[in-house]
Order: structure tokens, then C-alpha cells, then sequence
């Protein structure tokens, strides 16, 4: 049985090519779904066809169809799209999801969904309001290494009780040499390292501390520091903890000053710890289990050469398929509940946006 379904990507940028990537690479394969690239949405013409050229989306590898470039508008009334992938800088989404749902479209909105709750609350209302489909792209739940370590800790628990996890999604990129408009710098783009990137560590302390999601989410508290560049007035370092109802503790950790630990996440048990390793935290890929003497007991790896964006693809296929409107794996909720987080940490550290 297969199943097709007919994007639009909006924005040709950075993120937008690893999506793509990935609904090719799966379309080369066979696979029993059909992730057809109908048009890219772009700023211009030529900057569209540079990115289906450089993306190699051929015939061959998109099942005999050619993406045709159009403006963001025309991607909104497009009749021959289902769904629309939005990667362009999270201070566009609200504006952009609205539109796309508004005109029957369905959307899977690169992460942050929003610059702040309040926005998120209004693309879930505009999606409940048109009867479609809508979800935050936070692919690494979606990763199946997500569920094998999982079950290694909480079914089988290898590492004994859980009571600590550090996490963190760091990178050195020398912020001062990049253009004040650049995404990672300017304010007006709401720059900052915790909507960037510091909402992974948070997501693993959701998955990895917490079974539940969104309303039914464990109790947390949480504390935090942001340190405020002087010129660019956002956070580039950033550190986060969070205590869960039954006394489990996540220390959080982003920043684009310096390099992360090779090993982003350490998950501690009392009969072990697990280590999970990956040249980009937010993809789930590589992890190994230590008992309390450091021998190395277990191990998993992701080969499937998928950037790893194939795995919340499918998953928005098999709801549009079942006709859902949200998943179950990152409901609005959720995404709620970690957009209301991230609002109160930038509130107590004095860091407002447009926005807000
Ligand atoms: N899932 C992940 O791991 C991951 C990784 C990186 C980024 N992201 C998220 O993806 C989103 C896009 O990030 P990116 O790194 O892909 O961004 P990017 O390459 O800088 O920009 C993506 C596209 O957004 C539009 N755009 C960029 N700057 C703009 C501006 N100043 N005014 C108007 N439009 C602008 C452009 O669209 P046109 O092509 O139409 O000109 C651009 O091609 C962000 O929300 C980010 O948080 C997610």
C-alpha cells in the first residue's frame, strides 16, 4: 500500500535542502510513501530553480514530477499541494502557517514554531478552525533511536533508576565576524541561542525524563541564566535547569560561543549512564550504554543515511492518511507547553522580542 503526498517547501534555504534531502533519498528507495516536492516557495524566481538544481531534484527521484518555483502566495493557493514544510526563520511562521492553513493547506513548521506561545496559540487555532493537519517539526522525537533508548532505560532499566540527564547543543561559530543581520545575530529575526538551538536540550528532558506529553506532562520547575550580548542584545549562552515532580534534575545547555561535549547527552542511572553522540545534537543517531564500572554494555546506530527529517515526514504522512489533525508524539500542547518554558526563561532574564 503506498501513499503520496504533494509538498510545497517554503523558503530555499539552509534547512529546507536537509528536508529535501531526505524525501528524495526516500523516494529513490521505494518506499511505500510518496513525498512528492511540488513547488518550492521562494523570494525569487532564479533562487528557486538554484535550489532544485543543487538539490538534484529530478524526475527521476521526485516519481516523473518537476517542483515548479512560485512566490509564497501562490504556494497558498496552489490547489495541487497538500502540504506545506516551513523553513524560513521563526519570526515568518505565524504568519506564514496562518496563511497556508487558512487556504486548506496542511503544515509541518520548522522549530521554533513561534517566537512565543501566544503566536503558537494562534496557528493551532487557525489550524482547528480550517480542520487541518499541523505540527511542530521537532524531528528528534522522531528519530527511532529515540525508542530503542527508551526502552533500554525505562522497560528493560539497564541504568537502574534515572535521576540526572545533562544535555546540551553547542557550537563555536565566532558570532562577532557573521553580519548583524544574520539569523543566529539579529534581534528582528529573534536571534538568541535558546529558540535556536537551546530547545533541543529542552526537548530531551521532555522525552527523556518525562513519558507524557503536553497537558499531561509531569510537574517541572525550572531556573535559568541567559547571558545577553551587549550588541547584538541576545543570548548566545544560555543554561537551563529543570527539576521534575519525583526529583529527577536536566541540566540544559546551549550557546554559539564554544564547542558542546562530544557526548551532548548524558542520561545517569544508578546501575549506569547512557551517552548519546552526533555531529548535530538535534539528530538523534548514536548512543552507548556504560554500566557503573564504564564498561560499555550496548550500542546503537542509526546507518540509514537519512539526515533523519524522513522519520517526521512519515509520521505527518501516516496523520494526514488517518485524517488527524495533530500527532500524538508532538502535539499542540507540547509545543505549547515548551514555547510557555522558553517565554518564562526569556522573561526572568530580561530578553523580549517584537513579539512578545
Ligand atoms: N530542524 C533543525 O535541526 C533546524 C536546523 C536549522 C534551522 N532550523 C529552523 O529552520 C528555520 C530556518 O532556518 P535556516 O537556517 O534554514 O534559515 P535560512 O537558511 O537563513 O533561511 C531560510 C529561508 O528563509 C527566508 N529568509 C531568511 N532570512 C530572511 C529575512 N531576513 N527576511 C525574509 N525571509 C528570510 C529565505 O527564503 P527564500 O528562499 O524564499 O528567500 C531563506 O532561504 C528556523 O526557524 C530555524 O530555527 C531547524
Amino acid at each position: 500500500m503506498t501513499f503520496t503526498l504533494n509538498w510545497a517547501i517554503l523558503g530555499a534555504g539552509n534547512i529546507s535542502s536537509q528536508f529535501v534531502f531526505d524525501l528524495l533519498l526516500n523516494n529513490e528507495r521505494a518506499t511505500g510513501y510518496h513525498h512528492i516536492i511540488e513547488s518550492i516557495g521562494c523570494s525569487s524566481k532564479e533562487k528557486g530553480e538554484e535550489f532544485i538544481k543543487s538539490n538534484n531534484i529530478v524526475l527521476a527521484n521526485n516519481y516523473l514530477t518537476s517542483p515548479t518555483t512560485q512566490t509564497y502566495e501562490e504556494i497558498y493557493k496552489n490547489p495541487d499541494i497538500d502540504v506545506v514544510y516551513i523553513g524560513t526563520p521563526h519570526t515568518f511562521h505565524k504568519e506564514q502557517a496562518i496563511n497556508c492553513l487558512n487556504n486548506g493547506k496542511h503544515v509541518l513548521v520548522e522549530k521554533p514554531i513561534t517566537v512565543n506561545k501566544k503566536e503558537a496559540e494562534e496557528i493551532f487555532e487557525a489550524a482547528k478552525k480550517n480542520n487541518k493537519f499541523c505540527m511542530e517539526a521537532v524531528w528528534t522525537r522522531f528519530f527511532p533511536t529515540i525508542e530503542i533508548l527508551k526502552t533500554k532505560v525505562y522497560k528493560e532499566h539497564v541504568i537502574g533508576d534515572v535521576h540526572r540527564l545533562f544535555a546540551d547543543l553547542s557550537y563555536q561559530c565566532d558570532v562577532k565576524s557573521l553580519p548583524v543581520t544574520s539569523r543566529v545575530r539579529d534581534r528582528k529575526l529573534a536571534a538568541g541561542s535558546l529558540l535556536d538551538i537551546g530547545i533541543y536540550p529542552i526537548t530531551y528532558s521532555r522525552i527523556l525524563l518525562d513519558d507524557k506529553v503536553g497537558s499531561k506532562a509531569s510537574k517541572f520547575e525550572q531556573k535559568s541564566f541567559l547571558t545577553i550580548d551587549k550588541d547584538d542584545l541576545v543570548d548566545h549562552l544560555c543554561s537551563i535547569i529543570i527539576k521534575y515532580e519525583n526529583g529527577r534534575q536536566a541540566l540544559l545547555t546551549s550557546s554559539e560561543l564554544v564547542d558542546g561535549p562530544k557526548a551532548y547527552v548524558r542520561l545517569e542511572g544508578t546501575k549506569g549512564w547512557v551517552e548519546m553522540y552526533s555531529d548535530n545534537p538535534a539528530r538523534a543517531k548514536h548512543f552507548k550504554i556504560f554500566d557503573k564500572s564504564g564498561k560499555e554494555i550496548f550500542e546503537y546506530k542509526d546507518d540509514s543515511g537519512y539526515n533523519g527529517f524522513i522519520y517526521e515526514a512519515n509520521a505527518v504522512g501516516n496523520d494526514i492518511k488517518a485524517g488527524k489533525l495533530e500527532n500524538e508524539i508532538m502535539p499542540h500542547d507540547e509545543s505549547l507547553l515548551v514555547m510557555g518554558l522558553m517565554d518564562q526563561i526569556r522573561e526572568e532574564n530580561g530578553l523580549k522580542y517584537d513579539q512578545d
